[in-house]
């Protein structure tokens, strides 16, 4: 059975990973309103692959005998300078979370809630892919800044990601 203070550190989690799904979201209409289809294809898979981290979350408070309290979804920001400030802000959201991640991970030990740290484990992994995917295309970016013509080229690279299986991704 989960405990109180995870529980309820889980449901507040299941919001951020919901937030991070708007905000990915919030960032592909916008690559969609500059028809770069490649960039908001990218960032509609990542908004998929936070609704399946929401999942999980809520898959483990069931599967305990808790609770799913689901939260209001803050409205995310509607518009960006450019495409790198856009990925220089997912970066530093990915940072936020892997800071949750392991806040968490704290909290499930002073606990002693050994399924939610053995669980845990599997975001602590992620968020170091998160981080590392994210920063990778803002230096493609910083890249592309110096020649113009090379973001088109990186908007079908990163349109390559829509076309795999994006749900499938945080298995
Ligand atoms: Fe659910 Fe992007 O971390």
């Amino acid at each position: 059975m989960i405990g109180k203070k995870v529980e309820a550190a889980f449901n507040d989690q299941i919001n951020a990973e919901m937030y991070s799904a708007y905000l990915y979201l919030a960032m592909a209409a916008q690559f969609d309103a500059m028809a770069l289809e490649g960039f908001a294809g990218w960032m509609r898979a990542q908004a998929q692959e936070e609704m399946v981290h929401a999942m999980k979350l809520y898959d483990h408070i069931q599967e305990r005998g808790g609770r799913v309290i689901l939260q209001a979804i803050e409205a995310p920001p509607s518009e960006w300078d450019s495409p790198r400030v856009m990925f220089e802000d997912a970066l530093a959201h990915e940072k936020v979370i892997t800071q949750r991640i392991n806040d968490l991970a704290d909290l499930a030990d002073q606990e002693k809630d050994r399924p939610a740290a053995n669980f845990l484990q599997w975001f602590i992994d992620e968020q170091v892919e998160e981080e590392k995917s994210a920063d990778d295309v803002v230096q493609k970016l910083k890249r592309v800044e110096k020649a113009p013509g090379m973001l088109y080229m990186l908007d079908r690279e990163l349109g390559q990601r829509a076309s795999t299986a994006p749900a499938a991704e945080g298995d």
